[in-house]
């Protein structure tokens, strides 16, 4: 175990929120708190601003910035702390649920107003389908938020997961007064846009102590010598191990706009969350603390100059020894590969790295070398598995309009769905190219970025499609025959798999009915 002291210096995990949550908010205090920036406002947010002439020129915009900040690595106490950015709108949702494939664990935040949101539910699914360690942030306290018991339930009910509450809030909004920290026993006041140091902290001996009444006054404190009474009896100690497995997810009230209840979520989290785990293959189980080295693509970032096609992959180290110049096997294409300058993201600034271990994300240039789902070792044959692709939502054909660029259109297509902006799917024994999204900004998104990087210029026919399922069967010969019964409604992936595109959830279920031998799926694993 040559690397082990690196290995558990090491915390890899994302932030994830439904919009205006709170999650820039909260990335701008964790790097202020780790020295990775120096003043507030410098996170760009990498939202879509909300009265952006058109959304999908932002998009353009916000490439370049999210490059830049797609990982921020910083120390803090010590452990080095890799936090993945994941695209907030929902159009983009699948580069988020890739990105979760290469953390270890989550923050989540919730906005004390709204509650739990469309978006947090979908993520969460993602987090439950993997298992991941979950924290989550209860954010905007100073608003006047829903009833703390009944958030909770809400989060626990909605989200299946078991909450713990590792600080108490003492009421919300304007009267807003601090949280009390279970653990430590000792309880922080709410001051807006504080320093998080130990003046606003007040020991108190226990809940009887009357420091907690002149402090809050009679009402709050003996309210929260209620609150706390119940929490503590319903909840006790907070079992590490259960929160490492996903079953239960500690929960921190608090205002990131204010860094409060920052702090305190950020101790815990370096003192409980996950350092880099083990990972499941096509062949095996990779341990971390394997000698040699192993790791995958999650994320391909195009570069913004159109002139210059290089992309920038980013690689997840999963075990050994990342190191520059050295060749590791590129397992898809069965060739050696090297990297001259491999860099990463420390204090946002892209440097070249010489040497990166398992939890670290290196970004490589590639110029058209990649796609998601690829993997490199030191020779051996095997996939991490575990980073499926998701049924589209909306399908359109394309259109050529320009038959001299049938070549570059071709290209674009291949190279941008490699990216993994869009699914192609290709009729079954036609050439119907059909492209599949999860939101309509992505087809804007595609059409600009063919003209405007590869010269082709394209239309969209909508599809009447509801789902893309993935078919297999144990019976080849029922595979082929529903294939062929059903030609005008199969088409292949890139990879060649088979997929039934259905109009509507009616006409799904009904040909499962009917044919009992094929297995629909509604997510792809990559490999
Ligand atoms: P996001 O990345 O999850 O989309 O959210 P972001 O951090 O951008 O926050 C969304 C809005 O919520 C921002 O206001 C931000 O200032 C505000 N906010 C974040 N944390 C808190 C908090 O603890 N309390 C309150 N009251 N507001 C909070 P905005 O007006 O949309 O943007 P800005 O002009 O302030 O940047």
């Amino acid at each position: 175990m040559k690397y082990q002291t690196e290995i558990e210096r090491r915390r890899t995990f994302a932030i994830i929120s439904h919009p205006d949550a709170g999650k820039t908010t909260l990335t701008e205090k964790l790097l202020l708190f780790g020295g990775a920036i120096q003043t507030a406002g410098a996170v760009k947010s990498n939202k879509i601003k909300k009265h952006a002439t058109s959304d999908f020129m932002e998009i353009e915009r916000q490439r370049g910035i999210s490059v830049a900040t797609s990982v921020m690595t910083f120390e803090y106490k010590g452990i080095l702390i890799n936090l993945l950015d994941t695209p907030g709108h929902k159009d983009f949702a699948e580069d988020t649920y890739r990105t979760l494939t290469a953390v270890d664990s989550v923050i989540l935040v919730v906005d004390s107003v709204n509650g739990v949101e469309d978006q947090t539910r979908r993520l969460m699914e993602v987090c439950r389908m993997r298992d991941t360690p979950v924290i989550v942030f209860i954010n905007k306290m100073d608003r006047d938020g829903k009833n703390r018991f009944e958030l909770l339930e809400e989060i626990e009910k909605e989200l299946s997961i078991h909450l713990h509450p590792m600080t108490w809030p003492i009421n919300s909004g304007k009267d807003f007064k601090g949280v009390y920290n279970l653990a430590e026993k000792n309880l922080r006041l709410f001051t807006a846009n504080t320093r998080a140091d130990e003046s606003d902290i007040v020991q108190i001996s226990d809940l009887a102590d009357p420091v907690l009444d002149e402090k809050l006054g009679e009402r709050d404190a003996a309210t929260l010598r209620e609150d706390v009474e119940l929490v503590d009896g319903v909840h006790g100690e907070l079992v590490v191990e259960d929160y490492l497995q996903g079953k239960v997810a500690p929960v921190f009230f608090g205002s990131a706009v204010n860094n409060f209840g920052v702090k305190e979520m950020l101790d815990t989290f370096i003192r409980i969350a996950p350092i880099p785990r083990d990972r499941e293959t096509t062949k095996r189980p990779v341990a971390v603390d394997e000698d040699k080295f192993s790791g995958f693509i999650f994320k391909i970032h195009a570069n913004l100059d159109p002139k210059h096609r290089d992309r920038i992959a980013f690689l997840r180290v999963c075990s050994g020894k990342f190191e520059r110049n050295k060749y590791f096997h590129h397992v898809r294409l069965d060739k050696d590969v090297r990297f001259n300058n491999p860099y990463s993201f420390l204090a946002r600034s892209k440097d070249v790295i010489e040497e990166a271990y398992p939890g670290d994300v290196v970004g490589l240039f590639d110029t058209g070398n990649f796609k998601i789902g690829d993997t490199l070792t030191e020779g051996e044959e095997f996939y991490f598995t575990g980073i499926p692709s998701f049924s589209p939502e909306i399908f359109k054909e394309v259109i050529n309009k320009d038959p001299m660029k049938t070549k570059q259109l071709e290209k674009g297509l291949l190279q941008l769905t490699d990216e993994g902006v869009a699914q192609l799917f290709t009729q079954f024994g036609g050439n119907k190219k059909i492209i599949g999204c999860v939101g309509e900004l992505q087809f804007e998104v595609i059409q600009y970025r063919l003209l405007q990087e590869y010269g082709a210029s394209v239309e969209f026919r909508a599809q009447p499609y509801y789902k893309a399922c993935w078919i297999t069967s144990k019976n080849p010969e029922k595979l082929k025959e529903f294939t062929r019964f059903k030609s005008a409604n199969i088409a292949e992936d890139k990879d060649g798999h088979l997929v039934y595109l259905a109009q509507s959830e009616w006409f799904l279920n009904t040909e499962r009915t009917n044919n009992p031998d094929i297995e629909f799926h509604f997510t792809s694993e990559i490999h």
